[in-house]
């Protein structure tokens, strides 16, 4: 499985959805597993149960998308904060796409689809992360001013699969 992990609006599933295509394989978001496989939006999730029954639900989605035949798979952004996932991580590829706070702004604004951008924690979390994603990941790809298109070139000369 090739695995893209980085903070929300790291630009993951526009590359994941580039490097499929690119891979001849299919993309996967865990986001879009979770709400199907509970019939409910992330937001929701949230809203309702809280994010640690979230996590918990991502954390169970995420370890049998692994287990499912190779894809590109996106994962949310907090699904490394979890220390099982990073553990079941090892045996992938995984791919860090790098991206500033400030950036992170500007790319997702204020979107009521993403719960953990009103905190505010949020600067906090980022950098919580930040050792978390450089240790789940064997390539770390920085985003800022490059096109999607350019992303996905770094990674497939960075990787092999
Ligand atoms: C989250 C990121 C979101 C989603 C949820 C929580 C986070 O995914 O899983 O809203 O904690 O950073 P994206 O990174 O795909 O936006």
């Amino acid at each position: 499985m090739l695995v893209l992990i980085g903070f929300m609006g790291a630009g993951k599933s526009t590359v994941g959805r580039l490097l499929a295509a690119e891979l001849g394989v299919p993309f996967v978001d865990s986001d879009a597993a979770v709400e199907a496989r509970t019939g409910r939006r992330v937001a929701d999730i949230f809203a309702s149960l809280g994010e640690p029954a979230f996590r918990a639900v991502e954390r169970e989605t995420i370890a049998h998308l692994l287990a499912d035949p190779p894809a590109v798979l996106a994962l949310g952004g907090g699904a490394v904060e979890d220390a099982r996932t990073r553990e079941t991580l090892r045996e992938h590829t995984v791919v860090y796409l790098q991206v500033d706070l400030d950036e992170v702004r500007t790319r997702v604004g204020a979107d009521g689809l993403r719960p953990v951008l009103a905190h505010p924690d949020l600067k906090v979390r980022y950098a919580n992360r930040l050792p978390q994603y450089v240790d789940a990941a064997q390539v770390s790809i920085a985003t800022r001013g490059r096109t999607p298109d350019e992303v996905v070139k770094e990674i497939l000369a960075c990787v092999s699969v």
